[in-house]
């Protein structure tokens, strides 16, 4: 028998392997698209940003981040409404994220695409994503639209 030959089922092995482990990989696959990139605009200083930054990376977001001291200017051009306002603000989906919104509550807006222009956290509520602390304190996600409506998404 040729070295070759002896070599062939060891291949196959390998190959078969390598197969399975992919199609396993697949499968284990978020249901939702999180193909694209999560556009976080965000102050250089601002610590609670880059924790939510690592927060929503940690879910398994690809996070890219735009470093500008003043974020004002985005959160003009994306409609957020004033009172709504937080630290950072993102896009993903044709969505608008302001401030700390939780990851899973983002997942399952790109599942659902509901008609809205986005969601947000106003303030910086303690406890929520990338504002651990000492305590935790109930907040709400509030949905908003491009003419202004909002509406109680979800609490925590
Ligand atoms: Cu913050
Ligand atoms: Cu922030």
């Amino acid at each position: 028998m040729s070295k070759t030959n002896s070599n062939k089922p060891v291949l196959w092995t390998v190959l078969s392997l390598a197969l399975a482990a992919t199609i396993l990989m697949l499968g284990l696959q978020p249901r939702t698209s999180l193909a694209e990139d999560l556009v976080v605009y965000k102050s250089p200083t601002c610590g609670c940003c880059k924790k939510w930054v690592k927060h929503m990376r940690d879910n398994g977001f690809n996070v890219v981040v735009h470093e500008q001291y003043n974020v004002t200017p985005k959160k003009d051009e994306y409609g957020v409404p004033r009172r709504l306002r937080s630290c950072h603000t993102a896009k993903i989906g044709g969505y608008v994220v302001e401030g700390h919104v939780p990851a899973d509550v983002v997942k399952q807006l790109l599942e659902e695409k509901p008609a809205i222009a986005g969601l947000a956290v106003p303030g910086m509520p303690m406890g929520s994503p990338g504002m651990e602390g000492f305590r935790k304190d109930p907040y709400d996600v509030i949905s908003f639209t491009s003419t202004g409506k909002t509406g109680i998404h979800a609490s925590r």
